[in-house]
């Protein structure tokens, strides 16, 4: 079975190939920096028109590196939500129509589920149920894994997701778009031999019981104590780093927690800050100290990708068979969208 994955929920166009018994036989990537970073942020519209531009040109790209044809795609995996709905719209169409051309079937993906499934393509015996930590710029969300398509939140954010906190930290520093993995560079930078100029930064919600986060006021300490420095590169480091301990103390914190009051003893995180250095370390330690396992998808597959579409495509596709297919002739994309599917 080989399975064509496209992803264009954002500010990357990502075109994947899987294959049953091959695994990933080919993946390309378009990042969008270039084309917002004068903007300072995804600008949306310009994000659907660099979709449109690339997307063909990806999807052949990446056949002649699969050394497939199209003849021998199976089925079309398509991001389908949540994410921008204009970038949404250029992938949906492009999938639906390429696979509706070929006869085959296309399968809607939830970009969310797609990023949690990512860390099981290289680990596939990692067995239900299972811990998730969702990391991403426009969530956070602790979810008990039942089985594919069965997601329980145990916790998810009340103001900003941590990689919006990283973001938007990063530019009140006047850290060019993207901040977020500048910020961690720098926070990573910090040396640690050197104490720390600053008082310590709080770790939200941890007085509180249940697994919910808050971040938009670490955000706050942050400008504070940028506003009162000297602006100098040091302070800024130095800030870079309370401000990555912070959340990954509460992050950790939390996913013990979760750990605790559901005995399950494997957690995988997924998502965009699922990248984070600091976060890797400190997770993997925590799972240790429960002689738990922690997993976590390759650099390159944490952020935006098309292989995340294609793997999950794959298992829904060998899982459901056509129950899963999209066989409607309507182009429809959910912009905001659950990860529970409701
Ligand atoms: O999953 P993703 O590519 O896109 C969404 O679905 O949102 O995540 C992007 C987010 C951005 O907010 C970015 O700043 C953050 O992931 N990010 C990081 C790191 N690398 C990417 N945050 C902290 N540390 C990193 N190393
Ligand atoms: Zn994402």
């Amino acid at each position: 079975m080989v399975i064509l994955g496209i992803e264009s929920s954002c500010d990357e166009t990502g075109v994947a190939v899987y294959h049953h018994t091959q695994g990933l036989i080919a993946h390309k990537l378009h990042s969008q920096v270039d084309a917002h970073k004068v903007y300072g942020g995804v600008v949306p519209e310009l994000a659907s028109r660099d979709h449109v531009r690339y997307i063909s040109f990806l999807v052949a790209e990446t056949l002649s590196q699969a050394k497939i044809c199209v003849n021998d795609i199976d089925a079309v995996a398509y991001t389908q939500g949540p994410g921008l709905i204009g970038a949404l719209l250029v992938g949906a169409s492009f999938a639906k129509s390429f696979a509706y051309s070929l006869g085959i079937p296309a399968i809607p993906i939830h970009h969310l589920e797609a990023h949690l499934l990512a860390a099981c393509m290289a680990c596939p015996e990692i067995e239900y149920p299972y811990l998730a930590l969702l990391v991403s710029g426009g969530h956070t969300e602790l979810v008990q894994v039942n089985a594919l398509g069965q997601y329980e939140i145990l916790g998810q954010t009340l103001d900003d997701a941590v990689g919006e906190a990283f973001d938007k930290t990063a530019k009140l520093m006047g850290i060019p778009y993207p901040g977020g993995s500048k910020l961690a560079a720098l926070a990573d930078a910090y040396p640690p031999s050197i104490p720390s100029q600053l008082k310590p930064f709080p770790r939200p919600m941890l007085d509180r019981a249940g697994f919910d986060f808050s971040f938009s006021g670490l955000k706050t300490h942050a400008l504070n104590a940028w506003v009162k420095s000297d602006k100098s590169e040091a302070i800024k480091s130095d800030i870079a780093k309370q401000f990555q301990q912070a959340i990954v103390d509460t992050l950790v914190a939390k996913c013990g927690r979760a750990v605790e009051s559901t005995g399950l003893k494997t957690l995988i995180v997924a998502g965009g800050v699922g990248a984070n250095y600091s976060l890797r370390k400190n997770i993997q330690k925590l799972m240790h100290k429960h002689s738990g396992d922690a997993y976590f998808p390759a650099l390159e597959f944490c952020t935006d990708n098309g292989a995340m579409i294609a793997y999950a495509g794959y298992l829904y596709y060998s899982t459901f068979a056509t129950n899963c297919v999209d066989t409607d002739l309507q182009i429809l994309v959910k912009p905001r969208w659950p990860l529970t599917h409701e």
